[in-house]
C-alpha cells in the first residue's frame, strides 16, 4: 500500500508487521488531527502557547512513530522555527498545508480500514464470543481493539445490551480502567445468562498467560504509541498497559509486571513522579524500569537513569531496539531473580548443616549419660511443636523465626554436661548438694561455650543468642524457683520457658535407672496439678495452657521415634 507523506513500510515494521492494527492506528491518528479547512493565524503568542507546543510535541512523536513522514518533518520544521523565532505566517500556512495533505492522504487509504461497524447482525454465539474478546482484550490488550470491540457490539444493536450499559464501557476504556470495564462486561454476560463465557474466557486467558509468562506494563498517554509498542512485543510477552502514571500504578499492583516501559510527559502525574512511587514500593524495587523519551531529549534520559531507570527508549521507535533492549533487561532480570533463588538454596543448605553441626555437638554432650541421641530428637520435634501450637493459639506472643531458632536450637540445651565429670554425670545415687551445685553449672558452662562458639562466628551468628539462652535458662522456673539465676516470669526467655516444658514432659515419659517411664496421661497430669517435686506454676501459664490443649499432638511426637 502507497499513502503519500507516510513510510507505510517502516510504519507496519513498528507495529511489529501488523498491518491491519497499523491501518487502523493510521486511521484514528489522521481523523483525530484538528486541522480544519482554513489556516489559522500563528496563535503561540497567547496564554495557550505552552499547552498548544507540548500538543505540537506529542502529535510529532506519534507521527514519526506511525512513518507519517511528511508530518512529523513539518512538525520538526515548525517546532525549530518557533524555537528560533523565525516563524511566519508564511512558513506556518506551508506547514499547515503538509499537516492537512498528509491528513487527507491517510484517510483516502485508510477509509475502508475500520469497517468493524460494518458486520452484520449476527447470533447469541457471535455476541458471545465478541464479549469474550472484549474481555481478552482489556485483559492482555491495548484499548484501540477495545474500541473496536465496543463498536462492534454497539453495531450489533442487540435488545440485551443498553446504550447505558456500552457507555460504561467505553468510558472505563478510555479511563483503562480494566476493572471497571471488566464489572460492566460481567454484568452483561450475567443479565443475559451466558453461561461458559467466564469460563471460557479464564481458559483463554490462562493459556496466554502460559504462554507469555513475562509481563511487560507499557504506560503512554498516546494510545498509538501504546499500540506500536504493544505490536513490536507482544508475540514475545504478556502486554499490560497504562495511560498515566496513577493507572500504572494501579495496574502494576494488581500484575506485577516484570518490566516497565514509561513515557515521561504524561497528563498528571508525570513519569519521574511515576517511577519514584513505584521504586518506594519493595515489590518493585528491582523490577527493570525503562524510559520513554523524545529524540534529543538528553535531560529527560539523565534525570530518568538518575531516578533508577535502567535505560531509555526514543521515540520514533527502532522496532529492533525496543526489542533488544526490553529483551536485555528481561533476561537481566531473570539472571537476578535465578541467583536469588540460588542464594536462597545456599543459605537453606547452610542453615542444615549448621543444624546437623548444632545437633552432632550436643550429641556428644548427651551421649555420656542418655546413650542414643533420641532425647534430643524429642526435644527438638517437641520444643518446635510447642512453639508452633503456641503460634497457632496466641500469634501475637512468637514470630516464625522464633519457632524456627527454638526448634533448631533446642538440642543444646544441656551441651554444658559435656564438662561435668563422669562421677558426678552419671552417678547412679542421689547427687550430694555440692555435686549438685556442680551439676546446676551446666547451664552457664554451656552458654559460655555457645556464647565463644558466637563471637567465633562473628556476624550472622545472632540467632545463636536463642542457643545461649535456652542453654542458661532451661532449668529457671516461672515462679523464680529455678536455677542458675532464679529469674522470674517473663524475665525467662520464651525460648527457655518452651524447653523446660518439654524437658521436663521428655524426662517425665522417659525411662531412667531409677524410674520407669510413665504415661503420657500421667505425666500430663503431673505437669498439670503437680506431684510435690513438679509443679505447674513452675511453667509459663500461656504455655501450659497450650501444651493442656494440644496435648493429644504430644503423644504423636514422644511415640515417634
Ligand atoms: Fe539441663
Amino acid at each position: 500500500m502507497k499513502i503519500n507523506g507516510v513510510d507505510v513500510e517502516s510504519g507496519i515494521k513498528r507495529f511489529g508487521g501488523k498491518t491491519d492494527r497499523y491501518l487502523k492506528v493510521l486511521h484514528s491518528f489522521a481523523m483525530g488531527l484538528e486541522i480544519d479547512d482554513t489556516p489559522m493565524e500563528i496563535t503561540f503568542s497567547n496564554e495557550n502557547a505552552e499547552e498548544s507546543s507540548k500538543n505540537i510535541h506529542k502529535i510529532k512523536g506519534v507521527a514519526g512513530n506511525i512513518g507519517a513522514v511528511a508530518l512529523y518533518e513539518a512538525l520538526v520544521e515548525f517546532e525549530n522555527m518557533q524555537r528560533t523565532g523565525t516563524l511566519d505566517n508564511i512558513l506556518y500556512n506551508n506547514i499547515w498545508l503538509r499537516m492537512k495533505e498528509t491528513k487527507e492522504s491517510i484517510l483516502n487509504a485508510t477509509g475502508n480500514a475500520a469497517d468493524i461497524e460494518q458486520r452484520p447482525q449476527g447470533s447469541i454465539n457471535e455476541l458471545r464470543d465478541l464479549l469474550i474478546e472484549l474481555l481478552l482484550t482489556l485483559k492482555i490488550s491495548e484499548p484501540t481493539n477495545c474500541e473496536a470491540a465496543v463498536k462492534a457490539l454497539s453495531a450489533k444493536s442487540w435488545k440485551t445490551i443498553s446504550g447505558g450499559e456500552l457507555d460504561t464501557i467505553n468510558k472505563a476504556i478510555l479511563d483503562y480502567d480494566y476493572d471497571k470495564a471488566t464489572e460492566a462486561v460481567n454484568k452483561i454476560v450475567l443479565n443475559n445468562n451466558y453461561k461458559g463465557v467466564s469460563e471460557a474466557v479464564n481458559e483463554k486467558a490462562v493459556k496466554c498467560l502460559i504462554n507469555k509468562n513475562i509481563s511487560v506494563l507499557i504506560v503512554d498517554d498516546s494510545k498509538e504509541n501504546l499500540s506500536a509498542l504493544r505490536g513490536i512485543l507482544e508475540d514475545s510477552y504478556t502486554i499490560y498497559v497504562a495511560a498515566n502514571g496513577e493507572r500504572a500504578l494501579k495496574v502494576a499492583d494488581k500484575n506485577l509486571p516484570d518490566i516497565v516501559l514509561l513515557d515521561v510527559v504524561m497528563p498528571g502525574i508525570d513519569g519521574f513522579e511515576t517511577l519514584k512511587l513505584m521504586k518506594s514500593d519493595s515489590r518493585f524495587l528491582y523490577t527493570p524500569v525503562i524510559f520513554i523519551t523524545g529524540s534529543g531529549d538528553s535531560f529527560s534520559e539523565a534525570q530518568g537513569l538518575m531516578l533508577g531507570a535502567v535505560d531509555y527508549i526514543v521515540k520514533p521507535y527502532n522496532p529492533d531496539i525496543v526489542s533488544i533492549k526490553v529483551r536485555n533487561q528481561i533476561e537481566n532480570k531473570l539472571h537476578r531473580d535465578s541467583l536469588e533463588v540460588l542464594v536462597e538454596k545456599r543459605t537453606e543448605e547452610l542453615r542444615k548443616s549448621q543444624e546437623a553441626i548444632i545437633f552432632g555437638m550436643s550429641f556428644l554432650a548427651e551421649r555420656r549419660d542418655l546413650g542414643t541421641g533420641e532425647h534430643l530428637k524429642r526435644i527438638k520435634r517437641m520444643a518446635g511443636l510447642l512453639a508452633e501450637c503456641l503460634f497457632q493459639k496466641y500469634p501475637e506472643v512468637i514470630s516464625l523465626k522464633e519457632i524456627n531458632n527454638i526448634a533448631s536450637y533446642s538440642p543444646l540445651h544441656d551441651i554444658g554436661k559435656i564438662v561435668i565429670s563422669d562421677t558426678i554425670l552419671l552417678k547412679p545415687a542421689k547427687l550430694t548438694s555440692e555435686e549438685f551445685e556442680i551439676m546446676k553449672s551446666h547451664t552457664i558452662q554451656g552458654a559460655d561455650m555457645l556464647l565463644q562458639t558466637k563471637e567465633l562466628l562473628d556476624s550472622g551468628a545472632d540467632n545463636l543468642m536463642v542457643a545461649v539462652d535456652i542453654a542458661l535458662y532451661h532449668h529457671e522456673k516461672f515462679d523464680g524457683s529455678g536455677y542458675p539465676k532464679g529469674l522470674k516470669g517473663e524475665e525467662i526467655p520464651l525460648s527457655a520457658r518452651i524447653v523446660a516444658l518439654v524437658d521436663v514432659y521428655d524426662a517425665l515419659t522417659s525411662r531412667r535407672e531409677y524410674k520407669d517411664a510413665f504415661t503420657h496421661e500421667t505425666a500430663l497430669d503431673i505437669i498439670l496439678n503437680g506431684d510435690g517435686r513438679t509443679q505447674p506454676e513452675h511453667f509459663d501459664p500461656l504455655v501450659l495452657e497450650v501444651f493442656k490443649l494440644y496435648s493429644n499432638k504430644f503423644i504423636e511426637k514422644q511415640h515417634n521415634i
